[in-house]
């Protein structure tokens, strides 16, 4: 069955008028955002263009990045050193977490004991076992909580997911996704080798290179592909087998510099009997060729996606897809490109911009960044708890990608673990 354009809009319409009835209390969120380097910095900027935010405080515990957060923040932002501290005072309804991966639990438990509503950077925590805890501890609190995949904002990713859904792409057989590139993922540090302080701030400036602070690549980069995967078969891996490596930065890194997945996912196909689907997943910090996407193949075409484009290559012999039905009953050319995401559906999530009417944007020109964070502001007001990325989606995505370095240390298969 085809989606068409009026079915989407319709759907999406619904959904954004629910949310422009439940907004009772206009006055702006109290936000305040703990780790102000390189994606607290990017999140700030996204705050400070949304109305229905206030940014009140900003902390980071490293001042040449909290001056630089306070920049982009502005004077009525307040700035703290100490979270706990900015807690105490600013008294925050929302917190905005973008720390490294060893204190997300810690920060995060910290932020919801506070009565917090909280915006937790990914990979959701450094264990399996951390997730777990946080999981019962954000459900408890009956706090609004998401994890910042997104993807799951993003409107490329949310029209193909729905073609997926719909069988647009038949029985879904195969993902391959990659995230290559060729940088060494190394800061300079500010001071020479020799100083006394060198060690400390390699490891605070390249904590991603140590294994104490990090879970290196999977953790970085593949836990947003990861969690595409997840969403699109609608369930976790069953297990993976993962080889990884230095092989070429060898500077004194702990975590691999690529690393090769292969996961299997059990599904039940279109007959109704179980089968497997293989998604390949590779990382590279020294060859760039393909970049970041993924590609979800199944029996009717295939799916090719990036935050910036969506491209849908039909089979041969397959009708023609096309958004208001297949009146004309043409058949694809094989692999012909029939589909742009950004040229076919123009939607936009932004529940306050035309207050419960659909409307249109250049998905090219969307900022998916700012999307996740403009939903979650809108959850804290509403204070729903079912956000799009959730505690039990964040724990999903954890396992799914520590059990690839679990793999590689180990040599073997290694099967998801009960959360
Ligand atoms: N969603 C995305 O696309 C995306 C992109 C990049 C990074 N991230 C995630 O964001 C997180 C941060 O990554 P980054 O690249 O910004 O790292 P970063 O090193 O640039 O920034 C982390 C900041 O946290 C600060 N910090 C550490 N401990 C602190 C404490 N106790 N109190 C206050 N501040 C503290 C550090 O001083 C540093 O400024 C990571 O979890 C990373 O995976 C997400």
């Amino acid at each position: 069955m085809p989606i068409t354009r009026r079915t989407f809009l319709e759907t999406a319409g619904a959904t954004l008028a629910s949310s422009a009835l439940l907004c009772a209390d206009d006055a702006p969120i109290r936000t305040v955002i703990i780790g102000t380097g390189g994606r607290g910095s990017d999140l700030i900027r996204a705050l400070t263009t949304i109305d229905e935010v206030a940014l009140i405080g900003v902390c980071d515990d490293y001042s040449p990045h909290l001056e630089q957060g306070a920049k982009y923040a502005g004077p009525q932002a307040k700035t703290f050193s100490d979270y706990r501290k900015m807690l105490d005072e600013m008294k925050p309804q929302a917190v905005v977490i973008a720390v490294p991966l060893y204190l997300h639990y810690k920060v995060a438990v910290d932020c919801l004991s506070a009565g917090c509503d909280v915006f937790l950077e990914k990979t959701m925590c450094y264990t399996v076992d951390e997730a777990k805890k946080l999981a019962a501890q954000v459900v408890a609190s009956k706090r609004v909580f998401q994890v910042g995949l997104q993807r799951r904002a993003n409107a490329i990713y949310k029209q193909a997911q729905a073609m997926v859904a719909a069988g647009m792409i038949g029985q879904v057989t195969s993902i391959k996704a990659q995230w290559h590139r060729n940088n060494s993922w190394r800061r300079p540090v500010p001071v020479p080798k020799g100083d006394a302080n060198w060690l400390k701030l390699e490891k605070k400036l390249n904590w991603r290179l140590y294994k104490a602070y990090s879970a290196g690549l999977m953790a970085e980069l593949g836990s947003h592909q990861m969690d595409v995967a997840n969403w699109f078969l609608g369930t976790h891996p069953k297990r993976v087998f993962a080889s990884g490596g230095i092989e070429y930065f060898r500077d004194g890194r702990e975590v691999y510099d690529n690393i090769s997945c292969l996961y299997e996912y059990e599904l039940k196909g279109t007959d109704g009997k179980p089968y497997t689907v293989r998604a390949n997943y590779t990382s590279l910090c020294n060859n760039a060729y393909e970049g970041a996407a993924e590609l979800i193949m199944g029996t009717k075409g295939s799916l090719y996606l990036t935050s910036a484009k969506g491209l849908l290559f039909q089979e041969k012999g397959t009708d023609v897809v096309s958004w208001e039905g297949n009146k004309d009953q043409q058949t694809a050319d094989a692999n012909a490109a029939v589909v742009t995401a950004g040229k076919t559906l123009k939607l936009s999530n932004d529940p306050w911009a035309h207050r419960g009417a659909p409307f249109e944007i250049d998905i090219a020109e969307g900022n998916d960044t700012r999307d996740e964070l403009v939903s979650f502001i809108d959850h804290v007001r509403r204070q729903d708890t079912k956000t799009i990325c959730d505690v039990k989606v964040g724990m999903t995505d954890c396992a799914t990608i520590l059990m690839a370095n679990q793999s590689v240390e180990t040599g073997g298969w290694v099967t998801f673990p009960v959360l």
